[in-house]
Order: structure tokens, then C-alpha cells, then sequence
């Protein structure tokens, strides 16, 4: 079964069971700076688990492109990666109405649904023996999930198949600080792989050595976690569950790794062919990086030294500095990149429309950090040999960071194969005296978004909508929403241009926003199809 195949089962199965199908979201979240990408199906749906009512109704399935920077230094290893597609379907609210298509339910539903879709010879057909699966334990702040444990033995796994765990491992969300959440339900599939790390107890579903992989999630999302910490119920019960995509495709084809899939398959296969030596690890960081790297871009992220735009440097300059270790040609990250949009070009026909753009963004950053990366390294020896193995100074490796554009993982990775590792009390004081000096703070995040739905923010969403047009009537029709952040006393809006804006040209964007206010244009709401809308002209 490849990815398409796996795709379209998954929506049809739902549809069959009465979702409706929603598109992919993009990867930066419209609507929530709180977090940088778009990390799960759940994220783009957060105002209508919290209660606003979706225009598609409140069964819903999708195909959702996510990017997890959290997950990265696990990456290399057989499942782990940066960008991967998570299946999801969501039940929001109204558990107790009658059944029927819309209505919507809860635990038994979910847990009934994803056992027949993950065994039935119809839809994916795996082995019953190998599937494992795991509930919470429970905690001060909500009860031991029996009820799912109930549910997974009618179905017919066995008690010793069913694991308990707190809330580290059963527990999802919320996507930023706040937010809703709730205990969850894992369904791991026996590779059958030797444990190496089983010290006699038995290997389990939360063992680390990569026998079991994790390939569904559901969520019973029934709380929401405030800022104070506590976990109040929500307004509504919701169901949120999610499918990796490409661990299944792993699991059902019974392959050892992820990068054995044919969505990655090639990729490895091209650095294999242009690398001297070849090294299994590097490889996949290299192939996972620039694939991460290639659709950020082509989802308008630009390399720069702030939130998106950092992450996506970060990524291009770790995958190139390996590319160096093992002796390939730079050209190799383009080939590479070429290769991406061609294997998703069915997919995500912004990658094909983009290309030339993702290429040259690509070029450029690599470029410029090659001119960097030898002086550099220089320092990085002086630093090693003047200290010798005792701890490389954490001030020269922020300085690194800082100056010459090391990623930090990256001086990780190189003193990790030296033994030795970053001084992490130093790196913290070096950051804070720079960041004392810079007000950039690109780590500093901004809390709140439209998951607040006062009068007042109400009316400051209205009025991105105006400052985006206006700024495309002053600077023309790039400038693209890129992400906004609305509490009641202002509105932030980040968009794409590439220069500086003159305080004329500001002026005039103000002007035209406060004549808009002042018209009183009555506010008329309808609900469409996408492609509908944006004939009329909508943008976002
Ligand atoms: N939000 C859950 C997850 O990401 C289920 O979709 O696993």
C-alpha cells in the first residue's frame, strides 16, 4: 500500500462512517502564533473543539501536513520525522445526540472504528496478533481509562496487549500552553524487531528501542487546560485522533524503517548514489531535513534568523554541513529538493508551482553559508584544541550560533562525535546578555489568538482583514498573510515583502484602513466551498 492508497482508504472509511472531508491546513497556523507550525490535524480545528460551530459539520476527516521540530533530535532514528502527514478524524461535541450522520459520539465510536479500520481485510487488514495499544492511567486531574480498556477487550485484544500509562506517554495536547486536551488512546504496531534495551521486564509499547511503532492516536478531548495550569472540562466533548501517515504505510508493508516508503525511498536512494561513503544516519537527516526544508518554503517560509524563517535555516544548514561530512556535492541538497516536488507533485501542486522559487531560496542559503562555515570550523578547532576534551566553552559556541550561523543542534552533532558536549549553563548566559543587547528575542512567542472570542478581538480580526487589503492595494498583491496575533488591545499581522516599507507608504495603509472603518460596510457572513470563495476573491 502506498501513500495515496493509504489516503484515500482513510477518507472513505470516514466518509462511509459520515464525516465530511476537510482540505490540509497550511503549515504556518493562521490564526495562533502561540506555536510556530501547524503540528497536528486537532491545531487548525482549536476554535471548534472549543464550541464555534464548523461549517462542515461536526464529523470531520483529513489528510493534514504537519511539521514537529520538538521530535528532532530523534530524527535519524526508523519513524521519527520533521514533516510527515497525520490522518485525522473529529467528532466535535453533542456525544449524547441520537445517532446518525452528524451527530456526533465519543469513546465507543472512536475505538470500535479504528479497530475495524486498522483489521479489516476492506481497509488495511493488519495482523490482529501484532497490534498493542495503550490507555491512561489516570491522575489527580482525570479518572484511569477503563472504559477504553473495556472497549479494546470487546474487540477482541487481549488484557495483556493493554498497557497503562500516565500522562508522558496518554496524554495529548494542549497544541500550545493552553487549550484543550485530554487522555488518549495509542495503537502501536509489533514490528518484531529484537529489543536491545529490555533490561528483563519485558519490552513494551512505551520502550524506546523501536520495536513498537506508534500509529494512531484518539484523543478523548473533553478538558481544556488553562493558563494557571488547571484542567477545567470543556464546553464539549470532542474526539480527535490521528494516523501517521507514513508509519503506517511502514506497518503495513512491513518494512524495518520509515525511509523504506516510496515518499522516501528515492530520496535515500539519490544520497546513497552521490556520497563517498555512506552513513545510514546522516542520510536520513539529510533527506529528512531538506524535505522539511523544501515544503516550508514552498509554503512561503523564507531562511532568516527569526521563528519560521529560522527553523527553515536551520534545517537547509544542518543537512548541508552533513552533506560535508560525507563528501557529497552540494548540488546533491538541489537534486534532492528537485526530487521532493516531484514526488509530491500530485499532492501539493504549490510545491510545482513554487519550484523555481524553493530552488533559489535553497541556492542562496546554502551559498551563503558556505562562505561562513570554513571560518567557522577554524574557531571550533582553535576551541577544541586549546581545550582539549574538558568541555567546549558554551560563550564560543553561542558565538558560533550567533556570528557565524551554526545551528545549535549542529555544534551538538559535531561534539557528540567528539565526545563531548556543549556547555549548556554557559550557552544560557551567553543568550541572555545577547539577548539583552538584541530586542529580537527570536524564541519570545505571543500569547493568546483568536481561541479568545471578545467583542473587542472580534473586531481587530475584522480589521487584519482590512489592513490586508490595504497593505495589497499600497505594496501590491504579494504581500501574503503569514500570520496574526490578535489580543484586546492590538492586533499583530505578519505578511510577506521584501523591503522595508517607507513610513509614506505606511501612512497611506493606515488611511485606507480607517476610511474602511468609517464606511460602516455591513459585515455579511455566508459559508462556501474554498474553491467558490476564492472565485469571489477571498484570500484567506
Ligand atoms: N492530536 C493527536 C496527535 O497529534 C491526535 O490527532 O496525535
Amino acid at each position: 500500500m502506498n501513500a495515496e492508497e493509504l489516503r484515500k482508504k482513510y477518507i472513505e472509511f470516514f466518509k462511509e462512517k459520515g464525516h465530511a472531508e476537510i482540505p490540509s491546513a497550511s503549515l504556518i497556523p493562521e490564526n495562533d502564533p502561540s506555536v510556530l507550525f501547524t503540528t497536528a490535524g486537532m491545531h487548525p480545528l482549536v476554535p471548534f473543539l472549543l464550541g464555534e460551530k464548523h461549517p462542515s459539520g461536526n464529523r470531520l476527516v483529513n489528510c493534514q501536513r504537519c511539521i514537529r521540530t520538538s521530535d528532532i533530535e530523534y530524527v535519524g532514528d526508523d519513524t521519527h520525522l520533521t514533516f510527515f502527514e497525520m490522518l485525522g478524524n473529529w467528532s466535535l461535541g453533542d456525544p449524547d445526540a441520537p445517532d446518525g450522520v452528524g451527530a456526533g459520539y465519543f469513546r465507543k465510536e472512536a475505538i470500535e472504528w479504528s479497530w475495524e479500520f486498522l483489521t479489516d481485510k476492506k481497509w488495511l487488514g493488519l495482523d490482529k496478533d501484532k497490534i498493542s495499544v495503550s490507555v491512561f492511567q489516570g491522575d489527580e486531574d482525570a479518572p484511569k481509562d477503563e472504559e477504553s480498556a473495556k472497549l479494546w477487550e470487546s474487540v477482541g485484544i487481549p488484557k495483556d496487549r493493554i498497557f497503562y500509562y500516565g500522562k508522558e506517554d496518554n496524554w495529548w495536547g494542549p497544541a500550545g500552553k493552553t487549550g484543550p486536551c485530554g487522555p488518549d488512546t495509542e495503537m502501536f504496531f509489533d514490528t518484531g524487531k529484537e529489543c536491545k534495551l529490555d533490561k528483563g521486564s519485558g519490552c513494551q509499547p512505551s520502550c524506546p528501542c523501536g520495536r513498537y511503532v506508534e500509529i494512531w492516536n484518539d484523543v478523548f478531548m473533553e478538558y481544556n487546560k488553562t493558563a494557571d495550569g488547571k484542567y477545567e472540562p470543556l464546553k464539549q466533548k470532542n474526539i480527535d485522533t490521528g494516523m501517521g501517515l507514513e508509519r503506517t504505510i511502514q506497518a503495513v508493508n512491513g518494512f524495518e524503517n520509515v525511509y523504506e516508503i516510496k515518499l522516501l525511498a528515492p530520496l535515500m536512494q539519490l544520497v546513497k548514489n552521490e556520497s563517498e561513503q555512506h552513513d545510514e544516519i546522516k542520510a536520513r537527516i539529510i533527506v529528512d531535513h531538506i524535505k522539511a526544508a523544501v515544503i516550508l518554503i514552498g509554503d512561503g517560509v523564507k531562511p532568516s534568523n527569526l521563528e519560521h524563517g529560522y527553523v527553515v535555516r536551520r534545517l537547509i544548514r544542518r543537512a548541508y554541513r552533513l552533506t560535508k561530512q560525507l563528501d557529497i556535492y552540494n548540488d546533491t541538497l538541489l537534486l534532492l529538493a528537485r526530487k521532493v516536488i516531484e514526488i509530491y507533485s500530485n499532492t501539493y501542486k504549490v510545491l510545482v508551482e513554487n519550484e523555481k522559487n524553493i530552488l533559489e531560496t535553497l541556492d542562496v542559503e546554502i551559498n551563503k553559508f558556505s562562505k561562513t562555515l570554513d571560518r567557522g570550523l577554524k574557531i571550533f578547532q582553535k576551541e577544541l584544541e586549546a581545550k582539549g576534551h574538558q568541555g567546549f566553552s558554551g560563550k564560543v559556541a553561542f558565538d558560533l550560533y550567533q556570528t557565524y550561523g551554526f545551528p545549535k543542534e549542529m555544534i551538538a552533532d559535531e561534539l557528540r562525535s567528539l565526545g563531548t558536549s556543549i556547555n549548556e549553563q554557559e550557552w544560557q548566559e551567553a543568550e541572555q546578555g545577547h539577548k539583552k543587547l538584541s530586542r529580537q528575542g527570536s524564541d519570545k512567542k505571543f500569547a493568546g489568538g483568536l481561541a479568545e472570542q471578545s467583542e473587542k478581538t472580534i473586531r481587530l480580526h475584522t480589521a487584519t482583514h482590512l489592513l490586508h487589503q490595504a497593505l495589497r492595494n499600497v505594496l501590491g498583491d504579494h504581500v501574503e498573510q503569514r500570520g496574526s496575533n490578535i489580543t484586546e488591545e492590538r492586533l499583530r499581522f505578519d505578511f510577506t515583502h521584501p523591503e522595508k516599507i517607507s513610513n509614506d507608504k505606511l501612512r497611506r495603509v493606515e488611511e485606507i484602513v480607517n476610511e474602511k472603518i468609517k464606511e460602516e460596510i455591513p459585515i455579511d457572513k455566508k459559508v462556501m466551498p474554498i474553491e467558490e470563495a476564492k472565485k469571489l476573491g477571498a484570500i484567506g
